[in-house]
């Protein structure tokens, strides 16, 4: 397995969201930062009640430079206004902040997502840790097995912890597990699939009133 240095000796001093997103763009924690257009920190409200945790950015989000601005994100957009959540009181980021991609094509134009590796995660902790300190939720939403490897460990499985509220080990927070937006854009049956990523959404929904 790669090693890597880690995020940590480029964190700024000061943990806020404005340092921290300054910040970030220097980051050589790891080797994603190389071949990435910039790295994409989280976005939201300073203290939502609410993190929403995702993998890594995608090829729309690795340009435009915010979280879920892609198919996934208008996914997730629809699936937050069936279950009740507004997108605007959230903190959205994800665990890992700069693009893994392979060239496809003849060209090589077509940039295809790759999954970061559990050294990867580990290396881009520091962020979400200090994203975390920051926004201090009441509640995680982890979208699939990344964010899930990130908060939980690496024996960590989206389908041990589905359809209920768990306790992530350590934390001041609850968290609710789900699928991936792009899981949901790929399963053979969408409609179930987004069915199941909303109802999710909804246990969130209904343990933040409660
Ligand atoms: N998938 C993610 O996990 N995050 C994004 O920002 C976009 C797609
Ligand atoms: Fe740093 Fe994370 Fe980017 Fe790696 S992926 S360079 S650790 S910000």
């Amino acid at each position: 397995m790669a090693r890597y240095p880690g995020a940590v000796e480029f964190l700024p001093a000061r943990h806020n969201l404005t340092a921290l997103r300054a910040g970030i763009e220097s980051c050589r924690g790891c080797d994603l930062y190389r071949d990435a257009t910039q790295a994409v920190f989280g976005e939201g409200l300073k203290r939502s009640r609410l993190i929403m945790i995702g993998e890594t950015p995608g090829d729309v989000e690795d340009r435009t430079g915010r979280p879920f601005t892609g198919p996934a994100g208008r996914l997730l957009d629809k699936a937050l206004e069936v279950a009740g959540l507004e997108r605007s009181e959230l903190f959205l980021t994800n665990a890992v902040k700069h693009f893994r991609y392979e060239t496809r094509g003849a060209t090589g134009k077509r940039r295809i997502h790759k999954t970061p590796s559990q050294a990867q995660i580990t290396a881009c902790l520091p962020w979400l840790e200090a994203e975390l300190d920051v926004v201090r939720p009441e509640g995680a939403v982890v979208m699939g097995s990344v964010a899930g490897h990130a908060l939980f460990g690496s024996d960590f499985r989206v389908g041990d912890h589905r359809g209920r509220v768990s306790e992530p080990p350590d934390r001041q927070f609850w968290s609710v597990v789900t699928i991936h937006p792009s899981a949901a854009l790929r399963a053979d049956d969408r409609a179930a699939a987004f069915d199941g990523l909303v109802a999710d959404l909804r246990l969130a929904a209904e343990r933040l009133t409660g």
